[in-house]
């Protein structure tokens, strides 16, 4: 694994140039898998700035020495700060497989621990054929394909895998037929 040397901040609405770094992130990272969601710098900055201004949302950035941004997650309380849903997470391409990722959602799980949260969740779509689950009937035997899911081509399930997630559900069509949502989740009670 490689070794970089960054720190994790909170993004505040004045960090104007971090939060110009943070929406071209976003919007570079899910070119490949999701282009729909982001399509333009723009439209990656009106998401930061929701993420940023909203009272139930927060974000932790990662930095380097240079002031560089490698990578954001987003967090939104739900069921009044129970459960807090992670939206987004991105890192940059030359920096992944260095453990920035994890290293943010362990962050998160200790914010969201410090707010009285029990619970994190998200969901990982998978748009392009990226799992077993895509095009399946996910109302016939639903658990059990969930139970034998496959991936295919480097779908984000098994990062969130690695970091302790477990898939708690599916939402089938989600983004189109057999195009499903992979509702995943965490407990942050064994930091308590
Ligand atoms: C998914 C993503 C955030 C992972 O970030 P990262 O910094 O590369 O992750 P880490 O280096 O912390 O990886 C932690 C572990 O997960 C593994 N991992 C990372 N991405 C993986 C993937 N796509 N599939 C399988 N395993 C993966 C790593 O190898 C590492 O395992 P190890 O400890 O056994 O070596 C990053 O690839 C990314 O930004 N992708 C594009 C946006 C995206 O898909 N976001 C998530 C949407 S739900």
């Amino acid at each position: 694994m490689k070794t970089i040397t960054y720190s994790i901040t909170t993004l505040k609405k004045e960090d104007d140039d971090l939060i110009k770094q943070a929406a071209h992130l976003l919007y570079t990272c899910f070119q490949y898998n999701w282009p729909e969601a982001w399509p333009s710098d723009e439209a990656a900055r009106v998401e930061v700035e929701t993420c940023v201004k909203s009272k139930d949302r927060f974000v932790r950035i990662a930095v380097n020495a240079q002031g560089e941004v490698l990578g954001w997650i987003g967090a939104i309380s739900l069921y009044d700060g129970k459960v807090y849903e992670i939206h987004p997470l991105c890192v940059r391409a030359d920096s992944r497989k260095a453990g920035i990722g994890l290293s943010l959602v362990k962050d998160l799980e200790v914010q969201v621990y410090k707010k009285g949260g029990l619970t994190l969740y998200l969901g990982t779509d998978d748009e392009s054929e990226q799992t077993s689950l895509s095009g399946a009937d996910l109302y016939n035997d639903t658990w059990d394909k969930i139970k034998s899911i496959k991936n295919l081509n480097d779908h984000p399930f098994s990062f969130w895998e690695k970091v302790g997630f477990k898939i708690v559900g599916v939402v089938p069509d989600a983004n189109g037929r057999g195009k499903p949502d992979i509702m995943m989740a965490k407990s942050v009670e064994k930091l308590r």
